[in-house]
């Protein structure tokens, strides 16, 4: 998808963080670009900014997508109210935090209906129009633990290998309609994920992330434009850094030296977790 002036975006997750830069990075191409998220004040302050910025429409869905019901209207009103749907965004997701073996099943149900079954929803309501256009880019934003075990992490982790799968085999199915399916995989990355994640550990089951510390990682604006070149060049899979694609090829050549170190990673976990507990 050589141009992008005048294509037609969805981007879920809109409302802050990687979605939030990615709208605007589409914006800033000549997109018109669909805000989805829960926070009706932040997208709709978001599309306005965007509109006065770039000169494009820009629409704020509200939107929660743990409800499976909400997800075909989302896309219908895309294309009622822009007109077609080229780019679909499947950004939104939400972290999990807990041991495996005592994650609430409630918890983990709630964390693949975001970061699993909202994508592949959004997929299934906008391949008709991408088909019946003859063009369309999926972009599914999955993650490096995606591709390696991620120590109290294990529920986010198994999200997002469930999301890389899936986007695999799309992309083989959908290669004959001229849709791409683009992978990217973020590491650690600058926004409010880690506050917001779900705490799932016996006792603090109600408790959301707030014990979490900032995620101190590469800023959004760089995962935005990285995501728009794979949107043109539409890309298999993605990563954002040497580092990130450094740390995936050694788990994977040397799973015993990385499973000794996920042991480490897991014990420095555990104390801060205890620490900001403490304070
Ligand atoms: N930050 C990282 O280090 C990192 C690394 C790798 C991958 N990722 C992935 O990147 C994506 C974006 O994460 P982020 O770091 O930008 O996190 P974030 O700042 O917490 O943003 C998450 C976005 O998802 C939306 N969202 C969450 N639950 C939703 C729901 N039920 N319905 C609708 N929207 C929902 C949130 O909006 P509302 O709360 O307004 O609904 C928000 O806009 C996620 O898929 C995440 O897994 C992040």
């Amino acid at each position: 998808m050589r141009e992008l002036r005048g294509r037609v975006a969805l981007v879920t997750g809109a409302s802050r963080g990687i979605g939030a830069a990615i709208a605007e990075a589409l914006a800033a191409e000549g997109c018109h670009v669909a805000l989805a998220a829960r926070s009706q004040d932040a997208i709709e302050k978001r599309a306005k900014e965007i509109r006065q910025r770039y000169g494009v429409e820009a629409l704020a869905l509200p939107v929660d997508l743990g409800d499976a019901t909400q997800i075909g209207p989302l896309i219908e009103s895309v294309v009622t109210r822009l007109g077609r749907i080229d780019i679909l965004v499947n950004n939104a997701g939400a972290g999990i935090y807990g041991d495996v073996a005592s994650l609430r099943a409630a918890d983990l149900r709630a964390t693949f209906d975001v970061n699993f079954f909202a994508p592949v929803a959004a997929m299934a309501a906008a391949v008709p129009h991408m088909r019946s256009q003859g063009d369309g880019v999926i972009v599914n934003i999955g993650s490096i633990v995606g591709k390696m075990a991620q120590p109290l992490g294990g529920g986010y982790s198994a999200s997002k290998y469930a999301l890389h799968g899936a986007s695999g085999a799309a992309r083989a199915e959908l290669k004959s309609d001229n849709i791409a399916v683009v992978l990217i995989c973020p590491g650690l990355t600058d926004t409010e994920f880690a506050a917001h994640s779900r705490i799932s550990v016996p006792g603090l089951e109600d408790m959301q992330g707030e014990r979490h510390a900032p995620l101190r990682g590469v800023p959004t604006e760089r995962v935005a434009r990285r995501v728009v070149k794979a949107i043109r060049r539409r890309e298999r899979e993605v990563y954002i850094t040497l580092f990130d694609r450094l740390v995936v090829l050694g788990a994977q050549l040397f799973p015993g030296l990385f499973e000794w170190g996920l042991l480490l990673a897991t014990k420095i976990r555990r104390q801060r977790f205890a620490q900001s507990m403490q304070e």
